[in-house]
């Protein structure tokens, strides 16, 4: 499908347009079980990230399926392109010199693996949001669990479809362990420590 198409460098580089924002670009990739925290990490983040004049954009779960990937379900080949046509969309705001944070559970290493592969180095951030599935199933802020376990949900991650945990995030928070202003904080200093954030 891609046959007769040719790929165009714009006149504008990626480069000129982050250093008009004047700060690095990235996408960071939360990755994690329902109800771990990723929706709660990247708000707050992105709070803390609009307060230092920081461009960002979330892209989170929910939201993309209920646009974008409305025609899209849980099985294990429409959860492959969720993350691929998310992940394309991710390299467009880094393109732009944005920091852009994507919130999806993206269950499938290798699936991580294409959207980190498809980005230029170093700007693939993962981010491993890390509750034990007994700690996210009590939690269960939107019933889905429960609704799971009553059989009323198939392919629910965790229950009767696989999450498979990162092995090397660059980022990992234990979301039952650490609050929400401690785990920013640690993702701010990483940001920092690569140079991202000035
Ligand atoms: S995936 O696996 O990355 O394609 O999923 P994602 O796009 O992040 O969507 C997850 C949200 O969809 C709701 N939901 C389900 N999650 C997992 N399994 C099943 N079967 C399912 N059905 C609906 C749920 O609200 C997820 O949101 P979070 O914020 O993760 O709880």
């Amino acid at each position: 499908m891609t046959n007769n198409l040719t790929w165009h460098d714009h006149a504008v580089t990626p480069e000129q347009r982050q250093q008009l924002k004047g700060h690095g670009s990235a996408l960071l990739w939360f990755t994690g079980l329902s109800g771990s925290g990723k929706s709660t990490l990247a708000n707050a983040l992105e709070r803390r990230l609009i307060a230092m004049e920081v461009h960002s954009f979330l892209l989170d779960g929910d939201n993309v399926r209920l646009g974008l990937n409305r025609d899209l379900g849980f099985a294990d080949a429409d959860r492959e392109e969720n993350i691929r046509r998310i992940g394309e969309v991710g390299k467009l705001f880094v393109s732009a010199g944005t920091l852009c944070l994507s919130a999806f559970i993206s269950p499938f290493r290798a699936d991580r693996q294409r959207v980190r592969e498809a980005l230029p180095a170093g700007k693939f951030i993962e981010v491993f949001v890390d509750a034990p599935l007994a700690v996210c199933e009590q939690r269960d802020p939107k019933g889905l669990y429960q609704k799971a376990r009553a059989g009323e949900i198939a392919d629910f991650t965790g229950i009767d479809s696989d999450y498979e945990a990162p092995n090397e995030a660059e980022i990992h928070l234990r979301t039952d362990r650490l609050d929400t202003e401690a785990a920013v904080d640690k993702m701010v200093a990483y940001l920092t420590q690569r140079g991202i954030l000035p």
